[in-house]
């Protein structure tokens, strides 16, 4: 991926925090999602009093894509903190994970984590998801 591309989509997701409705655990979370066609899809993470519901960034964003029709992705960038502060990375929770391998070839997917432009690191979904459960297993 172009490095300028990569700076969009570190800009757009950190971008996102200020939408992040945290009152429970005040952890803001950001997400930038790139759709095969070069279309932009954005998240934050959405939190519930009972919880569960709790919706992270990375959801928020691809189920935005998804629900719009498009189903073909290349990256997504995520960052978070504490009061939205990036310390350090956020690597994308179990479900979220999942939920990529839905979509995504997890050979080809890429996931950048960031605390700002000058510091990131890019994985393959298939990193993050070593012997990961996906469409092809019910095949
Ligand atoms: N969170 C995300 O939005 N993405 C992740 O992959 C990790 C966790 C959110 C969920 C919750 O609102 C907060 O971070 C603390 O767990």
């Amino acid at each position: 991926m172009k490095h300028e591309q990569i700076m969009e989509l570190i800009e757009t997701a950190a971008d996102q925090l200020q939408y992040s409705y945290v009152p429970y655990s005040g952890f803001r979370v950001g997400a930038a999602l790139l759709a095969q066609d070069g279309s932009l899809y954005t998240g934050c993470n959405i939190e519930n009093a009972a919880y569960t519901p709790t919706n992270c960034a990375e959801r928020t964003a691809f189920f935005k894509a998804v629900s719009e029709g498009v189903r073909s992705f290349r990256a997504i960038c995520v960052v978070g903190g504490p009061d939205g502060r990036l310390e350090s990375y956020t690597p994308p929770c179990g479900v979220c994970r999942q939920v990529m391998m839905e979509f995504c070839d997890p050979e080809e997917f890429e996931i950048i984590l960031a605390t700002g432009k000058e510091d990131y690191k890019i994985y393959k979904l298939r990193e993050l998801m070593p012997l990961g459960f996906g469409s092809e297993n019910l095949a």
